[in-house]
């Protein structure tokens, strides 16, 4: 098959397979202190000097909270099924607990009405990174066990409000990043550098996705889940040592949060590897954790290679890296999926995230950006050879709409089938988009 032809590949697709974009709030709002919303950890993070590569901030971002008619329509010309965003804690709750800020929730009930006016569903995640400011400076934001009820009582408010009109509701947004990026390698809001905060914090993160769950279930009829990244992890060498390396990081990575949410138990390998730095688990939670669960969202990227002394190398990049350095493993992508529904027979699964930033340049009033044709090609063949193979996924969503905010990257890092100009704000849509549309068009024509 030529896999850069979109006829051929429409086909390996079931007819009602969804096919989406996703994005969030963090990263295209803007609008950052407006109509009452309070500060988030990230209009915070990039105030502080070195933090963010380039400097930059949030405050406009895409101003997509004032453009999201145009964002909108441009998803409707893509002629996509459905689209994927999160709601901003702060912006509808500025204190993350206490008060609602409707103003805020004004701003999701118009951009939810024009999803639907336009034939798109909406797929909210609850928690993509911008914890309230303010929780973070009252109780330690993730690190105090009272954000639990604060997550549950915000998420049971979103789908009392919104729950009718949405198709899902996530809780969580990769609770790895938000632990250890977070809390271990500061990479990320907050900030901070130690282990045992970062398990902690992973606990919590775990127990408030099993309260909110619980609390929808019973003001939503929606579809809720939660998403998660798996970054596969490999060794670098046969050499035994790697091999443990790795599977050590598959403990951390894919298992510290697919074990409690659809076992019950932390993976035992990796809970008695980090020794004095896992979490105060108390009685009952991991009960709490493994609630039923309609979907499991999958965000997939890149592998990862282990060696002896558990430092992550350089895989060789037979298909090459992408602008952030990820190596491109679209069999790897494969492996995993038939692997979960294997090793786990989770519920549907949608992968909610995939994609590559790449060093786009507009010449001539066009972006002629193939190496994300291929990417993204490479990943559609991928992804329906894992399907044939058991894993029973829904649909896809590619990572992202817009180039946008790509955190501690800042803007530099470029992931959108669409290419924003941040000084005009124009939209212009890369070759990759034309060859999505036409993909989801021959697609749907079989429909
Ligand atoms: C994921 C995040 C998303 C985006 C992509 C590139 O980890 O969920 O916000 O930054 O990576």
């Amino acid at each position: 098959m030529n896999l850069l032809d979109p006829a051929a590949l429409a086909q390996s697709f079931p007819h009602d397979f969804l096919w989406g974009v996703a994005t969030s709030a963090a990263q295209i709002e803007g609008a950052a202190l407006e109509d009452g919303k309070g500060a988030s950890i990230w209009d915070h993070f990039c105030r502080q000097p070195g933090r963010i590569n380039d400097g930059s901030n949030i405050d406009i971002a895409c101003d997509h909270y004032h453009r999201f008619r145009e964002d909108v329509a441009l998803m409707r010309g893509l002629g996509l099924d459905c689209y994927r965003f999160s709601f901003s804690w702060p912006r509808v709750q500025p204190l993350g607990r206490g008060g609602w800020n409707e103003a805020g929730f004004a701003f999701y009930d118009r951009l939810i009405d024009e999803l639907l006016e336009a034939g798109l569903q909406p797929h909210a995640t609850l928690y993509h990174w911008d914890l309230p400011q303010a929780l973070d400076e009252s109780i330690g934001g993730w690190l105090s066990r009272d954000i639990v009820t604060c997550f549950a009582d915000y998420a049971t408010e979103v789908a009392r409000r919104f729950g009718d009109r949405l198709a899902s509701i996530a809780t969580h947004n990769e609770p790895w990043c938000t632990a250890t990026l977070g809390y271990e390698t500061a990479q990320f809001a907050p900030g901070h550098t130690s282990r045992a905060e970062s398990l902690q914090v992973a606990h919590h993160l775990l127990l408030s996705h099993g309260e909110a769950i619980a609390a929808m279930r019973a003001v939503t009829k929606a579809r809720l889940g939660i998403v998660l990244n798996h970054t596969p992890s490999f060794p670098a060498t046969p050499a035994e040592a790697d091999r443990r390396a790795a599977r050590i990081d598959d403990g951390l990575n894919v298992r510290w949060y697919m074990d409690p949410i659809f076992r019950g138990a932390y993976p035992a390998d990796a809970f008695e590897f980090v020794g004095a730095d896992a979490p105060t688990v108390e009685a009952g939670d991991l009960a709490r954790i493994r609630q039923p669960l309609d979907f499991l969202g999958i965000n997939f990227y890149t592998r990862s290679l282990f060696d002896a002394q558990g430092k992550a190398v350089k895989g060789p990049g037979k298909r090459g890296f992408t602008d952030m350095g990820w190596e491109i493993v679209p069999e790897v992508f494969a492996q995993h999926l038939v692997r979960l529904a294997r090793e786990y027979n989770p519920p549907p699964m949608f992968i909610t995230e995939n994609g590559m930033a790449n060093a786009d340049r507009v010449v001539d009033g066009r972006v002629a950006d193939t190496e994300r044709i291929a990417y993204l090609s490479s990943h559609l063949q991928a992804l329906a050879t894992a399907m044939s193979l058991g894993a029973d996924v829904r649909g896809y969503f590619y990572w992202s709409l817009l180039d946008n905010f790509e955190w501690n990257s800042g803007y530099d890092k470029r992931f959108g089938l669409v290419h924003v100009d941040y000084a005009t704000q124009r939209r212009l849509l890369k070759d990759s988009a034309h060859w999505y549309r036409d993909l989801v068009a021959r697609h749907h024509a079989r429909r």
